[in-house]
């Protein structure tokens, strides 16, 4: 079995034990640990002067971390500036958000140049290489241009807009080449991949051959031959419904529990980012106490959201708005024994998440637009199958697709989600089980071994020309 060599920029945390690790981090080390490997990034700090000139290099087992810190003009340039205030607007059909200069676009293409340089040397010719998300599309061709021809992936994790977006990227077309140079190019839903399969038809004289299958492309364009795919991000089912069934009893949940005196719950949880929808969600919670004001002093909005990227002025700005919107939101309706939205700026782990999870009558996800939303299905995965929440989800969450039996709403219509948080609260319990049992079923059958295992048979059966 050929070794997996994973690049992301942000590695996870190197203590295993450490209970923030995202679906990528568990999916890359469970991969890792089967094939052995390394993985590849960015440390997390960032230094003066110069970006660090050689990676550290931890061994856990058979896994090796090979880290580098970055200096401070590499970490404005690509990660605070093209990747953040540049492909991630993009790629959120924020076009009103993008900032484009070329002073960060070069420095993108920089630093992708510069940590292909630095992974070289650590490879070998029958290793498989699968690099991550938005921050390295140009980190492929990197690696061929210095004569690289082992077998290459990239996943994306949010979104690809169609090519109306696109195009408003000054050299849009160097950015899709770019992500030609992989031998397997992977996206959460059928959407995403439409997105790139029309701007490879209109924008570029490559061909796209689709066999009757929506989900799977062969792509010619730019020189080369590569598979575009569909591969929906899941999470660890079975493992969080465990956790689920123990952190019901944890001292947290029940201090939750305690402290809401019999109310209902509603809970979000979200990075503090304008993606996620969070001004709408609090607008939508204050018409459901307009329109139903039943629930006033009944129901208790918890909303989770450690900030994100706060170098970021577009960071800067959704953190006011929403403590002005959850202050004025509270100082309407609050009565002396009952805060209406508990906002909280600060992360929790996944343990004490899941019993806050089990503990809430809806599970509130309502993002702008969001690549899959993990959020979603762990919600999901960690109620009690005999008494279930209800997951009120955006329509433009990738997860959307898969969770049909979720309530789905526009979160742009502030009344019609008020009217779905009313229709989740009053929700009888035969309906709320048979919907959740509906989307376990789904989890249980795709979780995020199945993602993983379908994305590195994909990327084994490379090339596919
Ligand atoms: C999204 C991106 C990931 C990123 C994560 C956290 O999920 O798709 O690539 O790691 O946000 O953002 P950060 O900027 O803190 O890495």
């Amino acid at each position: 079995m050929s070794r997996l060599v994973v690049v992301s920029n942000r590695v996870a945390p190197i203590d295993e034990g450490k209970q923030t690790a995202g679906g990528l981090a568990v999916a890359v080390l469970a991969a890792l640990k089967k094939t052995g490997g390394i993985w590849f990034g960015w440390s997390g700090n960032v230094v003066e002067g110069e970006s660090q000139d050689q990676p550290t290099l931890t061994e856990a087992g058979r896994l090796t971390y090979a880290t580098l810190d970055l200096g401070r003009r590499d970490h404005d340039e690509y990660y605070n500036g093209f990747a953040n205030q540049t492909l991630w607007p993009l790629f959120h059909f924020r076009l009103g958000l993008i900032a484009v200069s070329r002073r960060t676009r070069q420095g993108y293409e920089r630093v992708n140049a510069w940590f292909a340089d630095r992974l070289h040397p650590l490879l070998r010719p029958d290793d498989m290489i699968w690099v991550h998300d938005y921050h390295l599309i140009p980190f492929g061709e990197e690696l061929r241009r210095k004569g690289c021809t082992q077998r290459m992936g990239f996943f994306l994790h949010t979104p690809f807009p169609p090519p109306e977006l696109i195009t408003a990227l000054p050299n849009h077309a160097d950015l899709i080449r770019e992500l030609c140079a992989y031998d397997l190019v992977g996206f959460h839903t059928v959407t995403d991949l439409r997105g790139f399969l029309d701007y490879i038809r209109q924008e570029t004289d490559g061909q796209v051959e689709q066999r009757g299958d929506e989900e799977t492309a062969t792509v010619r364009a730019f020189g080369r031959t590569l598979l575009a795919k569909v591969f929906p991000i899941s999470i660890d089912t079975a493992q969080l419904e465990s956790i689920a069934r123990t952190s019901a009893r944890s001292r947290q949940t029940e201090r939750l529990r305690e402290s809401l005196v019999g109310r209902r719950l509603i809970i979000g949880v979200d990075r503090l980012d304008y993606s996620k929808g969070l001004p709408q969600r609090f607008e939508a919670f204050e018409q459901l106490l307009l329109s139903y004001p039943e629930h006033c002093n009944r129901v208790t909005f918890l909303q989770v959201a450690p900030p994100s990227r706060e170098d970021v002025p577009e960071y800067i700005a959704i953190r006011r708005e929403l403590s002005e919107l959850a202050g004025r939101i509270n100082g309407r309706f609050a009565e002396f024994d009952w805060m209406p939205i508990r906002y909280l700026n600060r992360s929790f782990g996944q343990r004490t998440l899941a019993g806050f999870y089990r503990a809430a009558n809806v599970g509130f996800v309502t993002p702008l637009r969001d690549g899959m939303n993990l959020v979603a299905k762990e919600y999901v995965a960690c109620q009690d199958p005999d008494n279930p929440g209800v997951l009120v989800l955006s329509q433009f969450a990738g997860a959307a697709r898969e969770l049909e039996e979720a309530l789905i709403v526009n979160p742009f219509d502030v009344e019609g989600v008020a009217d779905a948080l009313q229709r989740a609260l009053t929700m009888p319990l035969p309906e709320r089980k048979e919907r959740h049992g509906a989307l376990m079923r789904r989890l249980r059958n795709h979780d995020i071994g199945w993602w993983r295992e379908s994305y590195v048979d994909a990327l084994t059966r490379a090339p596919y020309d």
